[in-house]
């Protein structure tokens, strides 16, 4: 398999999964086809853009017409699908272009890979990466969301990517066409968007800016650092099974307001204030509509399978990830300049 296209390579997961293609395969050429919406960023991927077996296409998965170009110009052996709409509130206060994106877009790109491929499909896979969030929420002892889980999704978001997802098995089961999905938990990391919990109170801590916990802040998010994520995408693309799906999650839940305390205390500490000093900041706001109460992912298929583990300890990356946003307060001052701050009133009545 030599050219892999990869979908909304300019986000925050996408832009890591690039960086681990582009180094780790340099006989394949990865394409990375972005729209560049407010989330894409091509100071994402300042590292690898030179790079000789990397290339950046500007286009919309929704366009067809455009899709079916590039599939004929580089001959796509492989898709690995990111992009999407991929923020809960925006969808909330947005639910068609969720629809259109993630489901439309979606639906757009199986039907140009059928199309392409022409029923010849040896070496040939539509990869797409998707949510735990199409499960629904879980009760704090409810165990945990399975390969087998039925969906239940609530949000506009999650309601979308579950349709997504619906395609892309109607495809494998309909037309034949290879596929594999994956639902993974909350990642967290660099180069993430700071509307996203982790990034935005980062931002915030530093600023000295309210704290803004949904509710109770009691809802529970199993996190796993985004590189790991990245290394699972590329382990099941290249060992997973056609037409399977993979749970992702490091068994990582922790409780939002817990959560926001270890941020607290890591970015007090490495700003050199004093130990809590922050958590004044701590405002509790009206709850998300919906909002789902608990994700937990048992991802035991893929470790007893292809043999994935996560690398690191949460409170390794959580350092890690602090460390950066507040080493790299340049690329946080760009993508929170310009609308970004039109957001931020509208969501958070400043
Ligand atoms: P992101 O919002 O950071 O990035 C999405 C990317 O898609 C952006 O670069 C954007 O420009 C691009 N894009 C959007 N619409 C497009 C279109 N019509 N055509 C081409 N490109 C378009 O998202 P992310 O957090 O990196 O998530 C990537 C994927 O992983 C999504 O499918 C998401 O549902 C899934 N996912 C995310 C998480 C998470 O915690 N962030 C967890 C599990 C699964
Ligand atoms: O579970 C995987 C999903 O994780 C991905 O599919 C989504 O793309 C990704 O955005 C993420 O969804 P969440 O809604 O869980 O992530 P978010 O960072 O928006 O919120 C995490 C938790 O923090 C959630 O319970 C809501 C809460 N929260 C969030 C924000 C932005 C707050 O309390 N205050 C906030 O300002």
């Amino acid at each position: 398999m030599k050219n892999i296209l990869i979908t909304g390579g300019a986000g925050f997961i996408g832009s890591h999964l690039v960086r681990l293609m582009v180094n780790k395969y340099p006989d394949y050429r990865i394409i990375n086809l972005d729209k560049l919406t407010y989330a894409g960023n091509l100071a994402n991927l300042k590292d690898v853009e030179n790079m000789p077996n990397y290339e950046f296409v500007k286009a919309d998965i929704c366009d067809f017409e455009r899709m079916r170009e590039i599939f004929s110009e580089y001959h796509i052996d492989g898709v690995i699908h990111l992009a999407a709409e991929s923020h809960v509130d925006r969808s909330i206060r947005d639910p068609f272009s969720f629809a259109q994106t993630n489901v439309m877009g979606t639906l757009s790109l199986l039907q140009v890979a059928k199309l392409a491929w022409d029923g010849n499909f040896d070496d040939k896979l539509f990869y797409h990466v998707s949510t735990d969030e199409v499960y629904g929420s879980l009760q704090p002892d409810g165990g945990f969301f399975l390969e087998t889980t039925k969906y239940d999704p609530h949000s506009p978001y999650s309601a979308s990517k579950a349709s997504s997802d619906h395609f892309v098995r109607a495809y494998h089961d309909t037309y034949g066409l290879p596929v594999k999905i994956s639902n993974c938990s909350n990642n967290y990391g660099t180069y993430q968007f700071p509307e996203k919990l982790i990034p935005l109170f980062i931002n915030n801590i530093r600023h000295n800016k309210p704290l803004p916990v949904y509710g109770t802040g009691e809802n529970v998010r199993d996190w796993l650092f985004v590189e790991d994520h990245a290394r699972a995408i590329d382990l099941i693309f290249h060992q997973g099974k056609i037409g399977d799906t993979y749970n992702i999650g490091g068994f990582n839940e922790w409780k939002n307001i817990d959560l926001i305390k270890v941020m607290i205390k890591v970015t007090d500490r490495l700003l050199g204030r004093p130990e809590g000093a922050s958590e004044k900041l701590i405002t509790y706001v009206t709850d998300r509509a919906g909002h789902d109460l608990r994700y937990a992912i048992d991802s035991t298929k893929l470790h007893e399978e292809l043999g994935w583990e996560p690398s690191l300890q949460f409170e390794e990356g959580i350092e890690k990830t602090v460390k950066w946003y507040l080493e790299n307060q340049d690329w946080l001052d760009n993508v929170t300049s310009g609308e970004y701050m039109n957001y931020y009133k509208e969501m958070y009545h400043v």
